[in-house]
């Protein structure tokens, strides 16, 4: 965090670093309050934070389920709810969030994962429809598996070469390409994904046949040491 701060500062960017554990709705509060009170306006949410906490679901123990919804959408909800307003004031705004493709469609071994990336993705529709003519935008960001660093990356596993991937800076890019040129969705992945998430969406028996034939489902099983 020191590091980004620092080479944003290097642009003449004023920057305020805090460490706040987003699981906690209280922290979530301090952190929108002293940005508030350091910039006395916000332009843009980014909301990136997230665990993966996978495995079988049932053997997942309920604190790992309990932090995955409250990093990964409770606290996007929390804190877009409570910058909102100052938006709203303003007349401008964007808010941004990184869903993952698995929030189009759900893997095996990541379901609450998927699940709250899932959420993210169809709470960000409502909401983008709600403030319509706001001059608030709310773009959501897909990536496939990111090779290079992150939580992928760390298992250290080439990712089913079917399905592709994708690299943190086309990541960067597409964040920062979706507030320059404001847009919905954009999906960021090295083979096209749409035409499988539609036929997912028109046949669900298909979406399960295709994750099971790709290797998506045997390669999430190996992830997990399963
Ligand atoms: N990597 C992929 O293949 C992939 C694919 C699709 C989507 N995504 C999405 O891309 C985003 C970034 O992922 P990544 O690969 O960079 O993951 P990562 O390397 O695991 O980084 C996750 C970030 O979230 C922060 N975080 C986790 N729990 C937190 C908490 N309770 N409070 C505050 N911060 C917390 C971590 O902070 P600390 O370092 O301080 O713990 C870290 O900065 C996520 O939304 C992820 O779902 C990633």
């Amino acid at each position: 965090m020191r590091d980004t701060c620092e080479a944003l500062r290097s642009y003449g960017v004023r920057t305020l670093a805090l460490p706040v554990d987003l699981a906690d709705a209280t922290e979530r509060q301090r952190l929108a309050e002293r940005v508030l009170n350091e910039f006395d306006r916000i332009d843009v949410l980014v909301s990136n934070a997230a665990v993966e906490n996978e495995g079988a679901f049932v053997q997942t123990p309920w604190p790992a389920v309990d932090q995955t919804i409250e990093v990964n959408v409770a606290a996007p909800i929390h804190l877009t709810h409570l910058l909102l307003p100052h938006m709203l004031r303003q007349g401008y705004g964007h808010v941004v969030h990184v869903s993952s493709i698995g929030g189009k469609l759900g893997v095996p071994y990541d379901a609450v994962y998927c699940g709250t990336k899932a959420a993210l993705g169809e709470w960000s529709r409502g909401l983008r429809l709600e403030l319509a003519q706001t001059g608030i935008h709310v773009s959501t960001i897909f990536p496939g598996y990111v090779v290079g660093v992150g939580m992928f990356a760390r298992f250290g596993m080439p990712p089913p070469w079917l399905v592709g991937f994708c690299t943190p800076a086309q990541v960067s890019t597409a964040v920062v390409r979706a507030i320059e040129a404001p847009c919905p969705e954009v999906i960021v992945n090295s083979r096209p994904m749409r035409p499988v998430f539609a036929l997912a969406q028109l046949f669900p028996r298909l979406g399960d046949w295709i994750i099971r034939r790709s290797g998506v489902a045997e390669f999430q099983r190996k992830k997990v040491g399963g």
